[in-house]
């Protein structure tokens, strides 16, 4: 290609992508589907490649995340960077109001209610346009630069359109939503690895990652509320938003203009309630006066602004003794800190226990064995300790020492460069370790070796028959039917599950292996790219490398695995018991719904809905689970249900019966 025609084509692309990632992120009305995004998006990648030189400095291939990051500069804020009063009471939030049209000599004011979003501050600086730096709170004086990594958040606008300010900045937050909390913390369980407290420490904890292609894997998102610059073009905050909304960018959603302080109660009556139906955590609103003028006349106190206020939601606490801290082993090894509590009653269940997370979070609390502590319970989240009453403690308490040795086998514990967890290294005598791996290896998504749970996971383990998984495939009728209350028909049934289990395809086996990192979804893609047990074992980093979606860490840990002899001589075993170490490659019927993304719904005459399923993936295609701006083919059956129906009709998806499906794909 011309290196004029390359110049021009980078440029159509990128602003393309641009627009596209707009609608899909902030506006969430995509108009073009996924695949057609992601050919876009790498044919942008090969020109930039082949023509750096042209390459945008904000292109949209940078939301993948660029090189390594060294450190993160602090840098000081322009303007200091403040927090919120707070309070849980109406009786203080009428006095605040009170406060407020006191001190303005009015009789009533007008104020913006906003969700209080729980996640990170954050300070963007636009610039012509263009977003210029991301900057944490830190201490309110000085932050972290974090522009890299908030560049990879898809909702972050990086170029604003329309008739915006030539230099503002504008605060906000990044949070997580729930899925995709949840969704990380699945993956986290599937590699074995503990999970994460709660999005909010997710999303604070990813601003600090170092590589930027590792954050942009985290999906997190934003919204700003704060919008600030010298000079003040607007007269209310509540068109300061709207402002800012139509040059591009997120803004806090949900948010209400309430003409006096009677209003904004009704307004937190609704949320209190409705906020559980958001898929993200809320802790609060923020009452702001809208009038910028008057804001600027109330000012600020040395801490905190006299315009706004948080009222917090009501969770339940309670308070209780810390009686010790234990811990518990993971099937790879991670130790966990768990507070044992005086029981205490929180909505309605009896806490004994909390998770600690690991030895920062108890640095963090400064938590110590005797000390009253706050202890929270909200929904469905498993309680937590708020902190510490220190008007309490005893005068002899001493801060926690963490433990060196393990707790079961007693080695010595590992903790590596900037991780928080410990680990145990020691995988073959650990006994939670072993049992774990026993446990996940016959687990539903692994062999789904169902005769066999936890306890019985146990005493196979603590009774000598099964000390690694080749054991399993070694054990006989004899030896089950010999341990304490097993009866005949228990020992048959177990005999049969692992005799069964030997017809479970090559990537569950894979999966089942328990290898750092390798979760259902990376063991799915190894298997299919190479094919069997010998080739991942003898493949090299940079080739494992070479795979879609395998990243360095999965494949170092690869690597390592199988660079053990024991893990080399128990795959043969388990070869030899007849285990399938070959993937059955997919069969293709056609391409002819390649790119293409279909949502089922319905009963069908014909064909089941797996098989539906079965033959979409066969020609190509992808089976979304919802109806979305990125589905394609809405495949109606009977008694559909009218709002996907609508949905559909509303996003413009096709919606086509089973014949006309059978009939596109021949
Ligand atoms: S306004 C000077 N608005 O909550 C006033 N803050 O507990 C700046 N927060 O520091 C803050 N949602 O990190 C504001 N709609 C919202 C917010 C919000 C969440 C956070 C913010 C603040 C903290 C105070």
């Amino acid at each position: 290609m011309e290196r004029t025609e390359a110049q021009a084509k980078i440029q159509v692309l990128s602003q393309e992508l641009k627009d596209h990632n707009y609608r899909y992120y902030v506006l969430a009305e995509p108009v073009i589907s996924d695949q057609q995004f992601d050919i876009k998006l790498k044919e942008l990648e090969a020109l930039e490649k082949a023509f750096p030189e042209f390459a945008l400095a904000n292109s949209p291939t940078q939301n993948v995340g660029g090189g390594l990051l060294e450190e993160f500069k602090t840098v000081p804020h322009k303007r200091r960077m403040l927090s919120l009063g707070n309070t849980y009471s109406e009786e203080e939030l009428l006095e605040f109001d009170e406060r407020v049209r006191k001190s303005l000599g009015v009789d009533t004011v007008e104020y913006v209610c906003e969700l209080k979003i729980d996640g990170l501050a954050i300070s963007l600086f636009y610039e012509q346009g263009k977003l210029v730096q991301a900057v944490t709170r830190g201490d309110g004086f000085q932050g972290d630069d974090v522009t890299e990594n908030v560049k990879t958040i898809r909702s972050v606008t990086q170029q604003l359109h329309g008739n915006y300010p030539e230099s503002f900045e504008i605060r906000g937050e990044i949070f997580m939503h729930r899925k995709g909390f949840d969704r990380l913390n699945e993956q986290r369980i599937a590699i074995g690895e503990a999970t994460y407290a709660n999005p909010r420490n997710v999303a604070s904890g990813s601003l600090k990652i170092k590589d930027p292609k590792e954050v942009a894997k985290r999906p997190l998102d934003i919204t700003l509320y704060h919008f600030l610059s010298d000079e003040q073009p607007f007269p209310t905050h509540s068109e300061s938003l709207r402002q800012a909304k139509s040059w591009g960018i997120k803004t806090a959603e949900h948010s209400e203009t309430c003409q006096n302080i009677q209003s904004v109660f009704d307004f937190l009556k609704r949320w209190d309630v409705a906020r559980h139906d958001l898929g993200f955590d809320t802790d609060g609103v923020v009452i702001k006066v809208n009038s910028l003028r008057y804001q600027e006349e109330l000012g600020f106190t040395a801490k905190v602004p006299r315009w706004a206020i948080a009222y917090k939601f009501q969770t339940e606490t309670a308070t209780s003794t810390l009686l010790g801290i234990t811990y518990q082993v993971g099937r790879t090894g991670a130790i966990t800190p768990v507070a044992e509590l005086q029981p205490v009653a929180l909505l309605g269940t009896t806490v004994k226990r909390a998770s600690l997370h690991n030895a920062n979070e108890i640095e963090r609390l400064d938590v110590r064995v005797g000390d009253t502590v706050f202890v929270e319970k909200g929904g469905e989240i498993i309680p937590k300790i708020l902190g510490v009453d220190f008007s309490r403690r005893k005068e002899n308490s001493l801060p926690h020492t963490y433990i060196t040795h393990c707790p079961e086998c007693h080695a010595e514990l590992q903790r590596k460069e900037g991780e928080a967890q410990h680990y145990c290294l020691n995988s073959e005598e650990c006994p939670p370790q072993i049992i774990g791996k026993i446990e996940h290896f016959v687990g539903r998504k692994a062999m789904d070796i169902q005769s066999i749970g936890s306890e019985m996971a146990e005493t196979l383990y603590q009774e000598g028959l099964v000390k690694d998984l080749a054991h399993l495939y070694d054990i006989t009728f004899e030896q089950v039917l010999a341990l304490d209350r097993v009866g005949e028909k228990t020992a048959q049934n177990l005999i049969d599950g692992i005799a069964a289990s030997k017809s479970q395809p090559f990537e569950r086996v894979l999966f089942g292996l328990g290898i750092r990192y390798v979760g259902e979804t990376v063991a799915k893609k190894l298997a299919q790219a190479m094919g069997n047990i010998d080739a991942i074992m003898a493949a090299t980093e940079e080739q494992l490398v070479g795979i879609d979606e395998i990243g360095e860490r999965i494949a170092e840990s690869v690597v390592q695995y199988f660079s053990e002899e024991k893990h080399v001589t128990g795959i043969a075993r388990m070869k030899s018991a007849g285990l399938n170490f070959t993937a059955i490659q997919k069969e293709s019927l056609g391409d002819s719904l390649v790119g293409k993304t279909m949502v089922i719904s319905g009963v069908f005459a014909k064909h089941s809905r797996d098989e539906i399923k079965a033959m979409i993936e066969a020609h190509g295609g992808k089976v979304g689970s919802g109806v979305t701006g990125k589905t394609d083919y809405l495949v109606a059956g009977d008694g559909i249900g009218p709002s996907k129906l609508e949905k559909a009709t509303q996003l413009g998806v096709n919606i086509i019966d089973e014949d006309t499906f059978l009939t596109m794909i021949g």
